[in-house]
């Protein structure tokens, strides 16, 4: 199935969901049960914790979690670091687990979960200290129009993290969801392209190897077995995660960005 091409402001609240989920519309309500083996879904939460750790803040700072998935980052920045922090998110059946991980990690009293669109709560808050967007890729657009939505969560001075990362030398960005990627410098010139200073890079070495794509494909054979009549949306859903899992470790070097934003 298609993923859809519209603008970010264009697709409706199902159609974002399915596209940052790359999934089709018709399996999202299944997608619980697909990921349900996945406690994060690209991003890395230890190293997220790693590089706010390592930024010069004290510890009443408030935190954001842009598209928090099921709020694997947002508790372990509340239970590492001891932080404030608000998750949002516009897939509902994540919203309610991530508020039973706080609750079963013991940091509910220092998170809260809401379900909304962050493109359209962009701006609608009191400032943060930190906005996190982590593993959300493009689904707020190319990335320079990304940081300048993320900007708008942020106070001058404050701090953006953005997990996400670039094509490697002699990769491709030939593959559905990534033709928009690009080589390290196109990648960081987008990303300070509003100004913002750039503090810190991390790079992480992809080696998915198929574990979690072959989680996502056992869960996948469950429920076409159980539903035979969504078998061939399951079944090439779980194909694509597998074979996007290996596209990423041929091609993609993942990276956490800390940019400060400066006016
Ligand atoms: C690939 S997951 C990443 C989740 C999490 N950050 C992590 O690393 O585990 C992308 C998440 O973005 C959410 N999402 C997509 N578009 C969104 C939007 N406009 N507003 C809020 N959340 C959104 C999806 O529902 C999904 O949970």
């Amino acid at each position: 199935m298609e993923k859809s091409t519209d603008k970010p402001a264009m697709r409706s609240e199902d159609e974002m969901v399915a596209y940052a989920l790359e999934t089709p519309i018709a399996l999202l309500d299944y997608i619980p049960e697909l990921l349900a083996d996945l406690e994060e879904l690209g991003g890395n939460a230890k190293a997220i914790a790693g590089v706010i750790k390592a930024l010069d803040i004290s510890e009443s700072v408030t935190v954001v979690d842009l598209g928090c998935g099921k709020g694997a980052v947002a508790v372990e920045v509340a239970e590492k670091l001891k932080l404030r922090v608000l998750g949002i998110d516009l897939y509902k059946p994540f919203v309610e687990h991530c508020k039973d991980l706080a609750e079963s990690r013991g940091v509910a009293e220092l998170c809260d979960f809401i379900h909304g669109d962050i493109l359209k709560l962009a701006g609608k808050f009191k400032s943060f200290d930190i906005a996190l967007f982590v593993a959300l890729g493009d689904v707020l657009g190319p990335l320079d129009q990304t940081v300048s939505v993320i900007r708008q969560y942020v106070k001058p001075g404050g701090y953006i993290v953005i997990s996400d990362g670039f094509i490697r030398d002699g990769g491709s960005s030939d593959f559905t969801g990534f033709e928009q990627y690009a080589d390290h410098d196109a990648m960081i010139a987008r990303l300070t392209a509003c100004g913002d200073t750039l503090l810190s890079e991390t790079i992480e070495s992809n080696h998915y190897g198929g574990k979690d794509g072959k989680l996502i494909m056992a869960r996948a054979i469950s429920i076409a077995t159980r539903r035979p009549e969504l078998a061939a949306d399951v079944l090439e859903y779980a194909k694509t995660q597998v074979a996007e899992y290996k596209y990423l470790d041929d091609n993609f070097v993942s990276a956490i960005w800390a940019l400060q934003r400066t006016h």
